[in-house]
């Protein structure tokens, strides 16, 4: 096999207002990942994808987009963007954008347009529907941020569909015209150089037809938040999306094909696998990556990850390149949900999969969900059901870079607050310490990018009891062994016939495992990358 550069390489999220302020306005900005190329090229990861950075009333923080093709003034200009592709290039690092084809901005002059009369040429490019008989919604969607799905619009007399904010107007995807649009904004970047694009909630882009109630959810608890109410049965996961992501690859591969570069489509999907694997594609080449995010809520241990690993990799399609996941700006970050200690073994399980990883930014300095005081709520899922502590500001708190005013990262003040520990955990002081979580993520992005067995090898599952998880991973002659403890006692491990001599190539926890003929002593909490002698 012959593997594709989104196939080898580790993609890494900014979130960039939280990434690297350089003009004291607290927020971060383009020329801050700029300045911070060669500390992400010498941490070893390849790619890089930013949360959108286009100009946004910011009511989501980005995902509200009024102009698909030019740069917030807060994080800069479109020259600061093309200097930045070129210096990113100039490493070696690929760059990703964030692509929200699924609504714009209310303010977005697509959307003015279209609420501007019944008959304006552009009413059809958003969904407008008639209320239902006793001049309510049209029918029982919920939005994803709680609340009808359905805005009112006094002055047309009809609703609109939004399926998060009310600023978040849903396109009309099946209305030709913004499929045109939308493919020509894919074009407008991959012709600036941008290697790829993340797909926001590509399962969500088309709606049932009619648009028929949702059927309730039979498990629905009111601390899960309003949107579980119902099954998204007919807003999401509709048939018609596959023909969206077969054109939007169709674009992506034409550059490939003209000897310009490669370019890649991840999706964003929360649906289970086997309707996740369904976005490859078909009948026709789909997204080149499905985003799993099956790591992040798993059981953590032995046996349900065995189970949860097997099952997605025979649910694979024919030629279907594997990935993996462990947190994002949407999600509880995997220190606070695995502990620091096992947090280690989460990064050596995502590095030593099959398939391709991804990072999210301050994962590498095992950053836990920061405290936000009820003042400091900036997040609108946040704010609308604060009760309920659904809200995203802790895992977007600045990154803390050093040991100087608010960590390196503005000189202003920073949007959220930091984390409490920065004057520990942060880049400048952690990469002091050999042992850090910061330093173990650079070895294991090393010995992976040193071995073609954990990038393109075959996964074989060895064991999953007691706590303890083993696979190997094997390219040509080469073989290696990974067990991970999940559990704070240690563990005595017997090793197979074909590796009772090994050496341990990278640990998680501090000084060497202890080897004994045959077997291995795994110590608490600790994973191992094991290389038969
Ligand atoms: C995606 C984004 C999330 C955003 C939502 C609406 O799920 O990851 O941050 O709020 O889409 O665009």
């Amino acid at each position: 096999m012959t593997a594709r550069w989104w196939q080898i390489g580790v993609i890494y999220q900014i979130y960039p207002r939280s990434f690297q302020d350089t003009n004291g306005d607290g927020t971060g900005d383009l020329k801050g990942i700029e300045r911070r190329l060669d500390y992400l090229a010498n941490l070893g990861i390849d790619t890089i994808w930013i949360s959108p950075i286009y100009p946004s009333p910011m009511a989501d923080f980005g995902y509200d987009v009024a102009d698909y093709c030019g740069i917030d003034s807060r994080f800069g200009t479109l020259a600061d963007f093309d200097d930045l592709l070129v210096q990113a290039h100039a490493r070696g690092l690929k760059v990703l954008l964030d692509f929200v084809p699924n609504h714009t901005s209310d303010r977005h002059p697509w959307f003015a347009e279209s609420r501007s009369s019944r008959a304006n040429l552009k009413r059809d490019w958003y969904i407008w529907h008639d209320p239902a008989p006793d001049g309510g919604p049209p029918n029982n969607w919920i939005s994803d941020f709680g609340g009808s799905a359905w805005e009112w619009d006094e002055a047309t007399g009809q609703y609109y569909y939004h399926a998060f904010l009310k600023e978040q107007a849903d396109l009309n995807w099946r209305n030709p015209a913004v499929r045109t649009a939308m493919y020509d904004v894919m074009r407008f970047w991959f012709d600036r150089g941008v290697d790829g694009f993340r797909i926001d909630v590509l399962w969500h882009m088309v709606k049932a037809a009619h648009f028929p109630d949702n059927p309730p959810n039979p498990d629905y608890q009111p601390a899960m938040g309003e949107m579980h109410r119902v099954l998204q049965l007919h807003s999401t996961d509709q048939p018609e999306v596959h023909g969206i992501a077969g054109d939007m690859r169709a674009i992506a591969d034409s550059y490939g094909a003209a000897g310009r570069g490669e370019r890649v489509l991840i999706g964003e999907i929360y649906l289970p696998v086997d309707r996740l694997v369904h976005y490859y594609g078909r009948e026709r080449a789909g997204v080149h990556l499905p985003f799993n995010f099956q790591l992040i809520d798993a059981s953590w241990d032995a046996r349900s990850l065995a189970k949860l690993i097997a099952d997605y990799e025979a649910a694979l399609p024919p030629g279907a390149w594997p990935n993996w996941v462990l947190g994002n700006h949407d999600r509880s970050r995997v220190a606070s949900k695995r502990g620091q200690a096992q947090g280690r073994v989460a990064a050596m399980l995502l590095l030593t999969l099959r398939g391709t990883p991804t990072l999210y930014y301050g994962d590498e300095l095992g950053l836990t969900d920061g405290a936000i005081a009820a003042a400091d709520v900036q997040d609108p899922r946040g704010l609308r059901q604060h009760e309920l502590a659904l809200g995203r500001d802790p895992v977007r708190t600045p990154m803390p870079w050093d040991g100087s005013e608010n960590a390196g990262f503005t000189t202003g003040r920073p949007w959220l607050p930091l984390n409490a520990d920065w004057p520990t955990r942060n880049v400048a002081g952690m990469t002091e310490q050999p042992h850090s979580i910061l330093m173990l993520y650079r070895r294991l992005l090393s010995v992976r990018r040193a071995h073609p067995a954990l990038t393109i090898g075959e996964f074989a599952l060895l064991g999953a009891e007691d706590d303890v998880l083993v696979y190997a991973r094997r390219h040509d002659a080469e073989r290696l062994i990974v067990a991970l403890n999940l559990a704070r006692r240690p563990h005595r491990l017997r090793l197979p016939d074909w590796a009772t001599t090994c050496q341990p190539l990278l640990s998680t926890v501090a000084g060497t495992a202890p080897t004994g003929a045959g077997s291995l002593l795994l110590r608490a909490d600790e994973g191992v990358i094991l290389k038969p002698a």
